[in-house]
């Protein structure tokens, strides 16, 4: 977030944010803790903007010891994914409303994702609104530190233009290299996948050596 200068100061509606901010990463944090993240040793399967929850649960459902979590900025979603965590009764999944760099900042230093699933982000199709595209060098890092050996990045799209943003990022970034080879982690339409009619799919594998 860039802070807003009004006439040399910083202004009112800045301060409020910042201060909403920190509540919602303590009120995150606070809920990781009582979800035991704290002392979780096995790596995380992590779905960031999950949307409804169909591909993970679905996920989930097909392989219930690897515990998986999902991200998404909208509440209203969230209830939704919890309700088909639910139904079909996974112990082993998490549903969090949350932003994804928020979630990370307070998420444990022990956690280690051993794959991280990205599935028809939204593009930012507009230039000027690239920067708010959730693949970016500093993320790409950042999750690179969480990644246990041989973890993968997952990310797939129907916008051209952000598969090509992508493939350029994880080309130029010196944490992860391209796999197009390796086979994508499990196939299970989302509700934006059924939306759209083609695709384009990335898969990459963090490289050894930073933590
Ligand atoms: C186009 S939808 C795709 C949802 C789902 N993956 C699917 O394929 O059906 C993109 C989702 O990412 C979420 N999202 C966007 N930016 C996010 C962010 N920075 N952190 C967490 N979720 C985000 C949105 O709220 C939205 O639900």
């Amino acid at each position: 977030m860039k802070g807003e200068e009004v006439s040399g100061a910083v202004s009112e509606g800045y301060i409020k944010e910042l201060k909403r901010q920190k509540e919602r990463k303590e009120e995150l944090k606070d809920r990781l803790v009582a979800d035991g993240f704290p002392s979780f040793k096995e790596a995380i399967l992590f779905e960031a903007g999950c949307g409804h929850g169909h591909w993970l649960t679905s996920f989930s459902n097909a392989n219930p010891d690897t515990k998986c979590v999902g991200i998404d900025l909208i509440a209203g979603r969230i209830s939704k994914a919890n309700a088909k965590k639910a139904k079909r009764s996974l112990e082993n999944m998490h549903f969090y409303k949350a932003e994804l760099l928020e979630f990370l900042e307070v998420l444990p230093p022990n956690i280690r994702f051993s794959n991280v699933v990205f599935l028809f982000p939204d593009p930012w199709p507009k230039a000027r609104h690239h920067k708010k595209r959730m693949i970016q060098m500093p993320l790409l890092e950042g999750l690179a530190q969480r990644m246990s050996p041989d973890g993968k990045l997952y990310f797939r799209t129907d916008d051209r233009s952000y598969y090509e943003w992508t493939c350029d990022h994880i080309e130029q970034s010196d944490f992860w290299e391209m796999k197009p080879q390796d086979q994508w982690i499990f196939e299970e339409d989302t509700y934006f996948q059924n939306l759209m009619g083609s695709y384009f799919s990335v898969i990459a594998r963090a490289l050894p050596g930073l933590k």
